[in-house]
């Protein structure tokens, strides 16, 4: 199926074929000039005349993009709109409550930024310290961000539901020494408790020193006294006006700490100019974007697509940017249709996860909006099944609207492969291509490079400015985890098939990374969890599909000895994990297992757990080098049904 480009787009998208075309040959053809130019649409202090240094082997490892620039990302989202644009409205809030919303102009969001700015250096904050920013989807939260980057401080957001011990973590991995959070947070009509979070998690963090506290609902909350510090108290005393620090395009912007295979979560860590180019260049190619049109990305910025997609791209570009608050769900499945309609929403940017649950719905909760706005519909955070595409096409885009099922990563930065809408014809299911200057190639398990239609294991050959640098204290993993497996190419993790037209199809992820409605999760952390617990002694978690969640988390538990399972015991481990982790890990299916498929050396045959979990039970390959094959057949005939 393949759907062309609308005839009104061709004329007048951006990047039409032509553009395309001619942009991808100048990235091959003059490298320098092509990315020198990209650079062009930012604000530099110091323009960069280094473009581009790199190399993915290891002898020689080095990725430096536009080193000898100077820039302030904070600037080039707001101070660079102030002088036609400062009445525009930078931010739409849309609250829990159907009720509240607020418009925040670039001349307001200057304002609070710089007043955040002055709070922070009050505290202590200087260049190059890390703030840990633990807030609710509420303006603040942006502030905050764009805060640190006017001062030259690296944030860490920490996504507001995960639990104490992760948030404790991720403070101590990168030591922060301040934290901004809320009295609480409010998703569809339930409360969070933030403040109570931090509370707990600081138990186990000696280094921070300060704790700022937004007021959200203005719930009691006790204070430390000397570290917590009520938030509009210390802003009604600072000043509106703060000079944004000059950074080196190589500067640190952010943390963002994102599961893997191994191991604890990684900080990934992305730098000021490359990142700050390659978002926004890709939000404006995109999505189409052109000034006063309202924009509106659904994630959290607790993830990457929040960080790259309501934050740095859309304000980069002189965007309004959406920010919500809520779920698709609440206080109706109408929900995210009613609010397109309520601020004219022309661009919607959302997760397949999304798509599914108010698929079941049916089509009466969309068609009872009107949703005559809308002109280009977006996908991202997994494979979106050529049905939820469909049906997203045909009904919340009465076929109107194009969408671009953009593939990338925490640790690309922005959007690698998607189709363009006014250059390509669409195919459900497919991210079409990669932008220009983007270099995929598929491999097989050894490393051959695959040609022509064909399925294998997604690498990049080359750098691309958003690519990111590190992880957080510790290079040598950052190396390892992605650029030994194929050496000097940048292993994705996720699996691949290209057609005969050469359109690209991701398959998912071919190593132990779960994606949960479009939360990336390890297998290893949910096991670490589980072993945790006093009464299991070992623990197993694989994927399966699940019709709304994409993946669903299935986990084999062995009990101590003389521990008796019972179904108790099964919702006691599954809050356990909710607990230790927070509620996006939590467990879909507990099989009681008496014993796992070891080899003779004692490792875990996963391939086997994944086909028990996904009930594909004829297709068990070669059992025979386990060291005790009957464990198996145990399984199998005790299978939980997912
Ligand atoms: C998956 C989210 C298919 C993929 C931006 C990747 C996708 C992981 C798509 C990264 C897509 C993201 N189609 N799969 N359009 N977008 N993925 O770091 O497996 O939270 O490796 O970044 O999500 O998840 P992350």
């Amino acid at each position: 199926m393949l759907f062309p480009v609308p005839k009104a787009w061709a004329e007048r998208a951006h990047v039409n074929a032509e553009a395309l075309a001619a942009a991808r040959r100048r990235a091959d053809e003059d490298p320098h000039g092509y990315w020198k130019d990209l650079a062009g649409r930012l604000d530099w202090i110091t323009p960069p005349t280094k473009i581009k240094d790199v190399s993915l082997r290891t002898e020689d490892f080095r990725i430096r993009w536009y080193e000898d620039g100077v820039l302030n990302v904070s600037a080039n989202c707001i101070d660079r709109h102030l002088r036609h644009r400062a009445n525009d409205v930078a931010l739409i809030w849309e609250g829990d409550d159907p009720a509240a919303s607020r418009k925040i102009t670039y001349a307001e969001l200057h304002e609070q930024v710089c007043r955040m700015a002055n709070v922070f250096k009050a505290q202590g904050v200087t260049k190059g310290d890390r703030v840990t920013i633990y807030l609710p989807m509420i303006p603040e939260a942006a502030y905050a961000m764009l805060a640190c980057a006017r001062i030259g401080a690296v944030h860490s957001v920490v996504f507001a539901g995960f639990s104490p011990d992760s948030l404790s973590g991720r403070i101590n991995d990168c030591d922060s020494k301040l934290v901004i959070t809320a009295d609480e947070g409010v998703r569809g009509g339930k409360r969070i408790p933030l403040k109570a979070n931090v509370d707990a998690a600081l138990a186990h963090c000696p280094g921070v020193e300060k704790v700022l506290v937004v007021t959200r609902t203005g719930a009691h909350v006790p204070l430390t006294a000397g570290r917590d510090i009520i938030y509009e108290h210390a802003a009604a005393k600072a000043s509106i006006h703060c000079a944004p620090e000059p950074m080196n395009a190589e500067d640190p912007l952010f943390i963002l700490y994102t599961s893997g295979s191994t191991g604890k979560p990684k900080g990934v860590l992305h730098t000021t100019g490359g990142y700050l180019v390659w978002a926004s260049w890709t939000h404006e190619a995109v999505f189409d974007y052109r000034p006063g049109e309202v924009y509106w990305c659904t994630a959290d910025i607790g993830w990457v697509t929040g960080h790259t997609y309501i934050v740095y791209g859309p304000l980069a570009n002189g965007a309004t940017s959406v920010m919500f608050e809520g779920v698709p769900n609440y206080p109706c499945n109408s929900r995210f249709w009613q609010v397109i309609d309520k601020h004219k929403v022309e661009i919607f940017y959302t997760a397949p996860t999304a798509l599914r649950a108010l698929m079941r719905e049916g089509e009466a909760p969309v068609e009872r909006t009107s949703r005559a706005s809308l002109r280009l519909l977006g996908s991202v955070g997994e494979p979106i099944n050529p049905e939820a595409w469909l049906w997203y096409h045909r009904v919340v885009g009465e076929s109107r609207c194009p969408i671009v099922d953009t593939w990338w990563q925490t640790e690309t930065g922005g959007t690698l492969m998607t189709p363009l809408p006014g250059a390509d014809a669409l195919k459900p299911g497919s991210a079409c291509g990669p932008m220009p200057g983007v270099k995929p190639e598929l491999v097989d398990a050894e490393g051959v490079v695959l040609e022509g239609a064909t399925e294998g294991n997604l690498v990049l050959t080359d750098s691309w400015p958003g690519q990111m640098r590190t992880v957080y204290g510790d290079h040598q993993r950052f190396i390892e985890t992605y650029f030994t497996t194929y050496p000097g190419k940048y292993f994705t993790g996720d699996g691949c098939r290209r057609d005969a037209d050469g359109y690209y199809w991701i398959t998912g992820r071919v190593d132990d990374v779960l994606n949960v409605s479009g939360h990336r999760l390890g297998t290893a952390e949910v096991e670490s969890a589980l072993v945790a617990h006093p009464r299991v002694a070992e623990a197993a978690v694989v994927g399966y599909p699940h019709p709304i969640k994409g993946q669903g988390i299935y986990c084999y538990v062995t009990l101590n000895a003389g521990v008796e399972a019972s179904e108790s015991l099964r919702k006691e481990l599954i809050d356990w994990v909710r607990r230790e982790i927070g509620p996006i890990a939590t467990p879909d299916v507990i099989q009681w297992a008496p014993g796992l498929p070891k080899t003779r050396s004692g490792k875990i045959m996963r391939r086997i757990l994944r086909k028990i979990a996904e009930n594909e039970l004829e297709n068990l390959g070669d059992t025979s080098t386990l060291a005790d094959p009957s464990v198996v057949d145990d399984l199998v005939k005790n299978r939980a049904g997912a």
